[in-house]
């Protein structure tokens, strides 16, 4: 039987290898929001270039946020500017409301002439409907153009949003802000310093800020809002040969297609850890597979023959600025390596995680960026 091919290129990973520092610290955060019914001062952004996983990460932090009962707004920078778009977004999410607050701030600032939101779908569905719908990535909403509303303005616009959001039965509210290094400098300015507001006069409220941006963000954040303080930086490193495995291998397993141990130790060289390189190579090593059905098997043979359509893919994204794959990359044994482990684990049909350990020893540098998610 011919299945599909389980990897992701190009497209938001529903499984999340590694991370595992960055999950830990967005749960942290999601949990004090939560538990405490308390403003999370700190803007976290997660950077790093592209392919590297910054959608996808914040999109999971969008589910984790659902996860515990918080309402998301996603924004898409880059087409419109920012605060505009978080503005429609709320208005959109308000519609239907009985109160209508948000649309009254928002008709407030319009009195004002900051700028226009465009209508939303008037009667569709009800609150919880149409906060869950809010943010899929992707998904343009929000108004495409208009002036900047003021610091007083965000103020008033993010603190009603977020009291109504309690109001329908939210533990509260978070911006998921995508590929900000890309917004309008006056958004940047005006969003932050309402946040820095927020940590003074608004600490009761549960609200938070997650963005991502390639890695020259810290640069463009510091110069439209100079509060460095303010934002906590992580950056995406490249993810570990053990971590690529497994981030190959399962997918596969669950579908009931093992890998060999030396077509994962290949694949997991060439890839040297790039999140997206680790999906090309996923899915066209399954195509020269031929798409195989549950008992069938993955090869070294299978890896080295789909490079030249991992080159041919790879040249389709030079945004991406990393060589394709060499062909003769040499597999080099790692004894002992997650890789073999989960290759020994698929031949034996014993769970990886109860085969004997290796010694570790850790190189300094080394990241503990292991595991699936879930
Ligand atoms: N932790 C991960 N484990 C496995 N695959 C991942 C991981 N993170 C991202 N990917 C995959 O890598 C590719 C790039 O992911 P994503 O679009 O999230 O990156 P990005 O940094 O937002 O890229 P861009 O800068 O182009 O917007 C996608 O194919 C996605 O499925
Ligand atoms: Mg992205």
């Amino acid at each position: 039987m011919d299945q599909p091919s389980p990897y992701s290129p190009g497209a938001i990973t529903p499984r999340i290898a590694g991370r595992n520092q960055q999950r830990a610290a967005i749960d942290e955060r999601l949990d004090y929001l939560k538990s405490f019914q308390r403003l999370i001062p700190q803007t976290r952004v997660d950077t790093g270039p592209s392919g590297t996983g910054k959608t996808s990460l914040l999109w999971h932090t969008q589910q984790r946020a659902r996860r515990r009962g918080v309402a998301t707004v996603w924004a898409q920078c880059g087409a419109a500017p920012l605060l505009p778009t978080i503005a429609g977004q709320l208005g959109q999410a308000s519609d239907g409301q009985s109160t209508g607050r948000i649309r009254r701030v928002l008709n407030s600032i319009r009195e004002h002439g900051a700028f226009k939101v465009k209508a939303g779908v008037p009667g569709v569905a009800g609150a919880e409907v149409e906060w869950s719908r809010e943010g899929r990535p992707g998904v343009e909403r929000g108004p495409a153009s208009g002036a900047i509303p003021s610091i007083a303005q965000t103020e008033d616009l993010l603190s009603t949003a977020t009291e109504l959001a309690r109001k329908q039965g939210h533990t509260g509210l978070v911006l998921l802000i995508d590929d900000i290094d890309q917004a309008d400098a006056a958004s940047v300015r005006n969003l932050f310093y309402a946040w820095e507001n927020f940590q003074r006069e608004r600490p009761d409220l549960p609200a938070g800020i997650f963005a991502t941006g390639l890695p020259h963000t810290r640069a463009v954040l510091s110069q439209a809002a100079p509060i460095a303080d303010r934002f906590a930086y992580s950056d995406l490193e490249p993810l570990s040969p053990d971590t690529v495995a497994v981030a190959l291998a399962r997918p596969a397993q669950d579908v009931g297609v093992l890998w060999d141990h030396d077509a994962l130790r290949t694949a997991s060289d060439l890839t040297r850890g790039h999140p997206h390189v680790l999906q090309v190579i996923g899915d066209e090593t399954w195509k020269t597979a031929g798409y195989p059905g549950p008992g069938a098997r993955i090869t070294d043979h299978h890896v080295r023959a789909a490079l030249p359509a991992v080159s041919r893919a790879m040249q389709a994204r030079p945004d991406l600025q990393i060589q394709p794959p060499q062909h003769d990359v040499p597999a080099i044994a790692r004894p002992g390596s997650l890789a073999e482990r989960v290759a020994q684990a698929q031949r034996s049909g014993v769970p990886a995680a109860q085969l004997p350990r290796p010694v570790q020893h850790p190189t300094p540098g080394q990241r503990p960026d292991r595991g699936l998610e879930r």
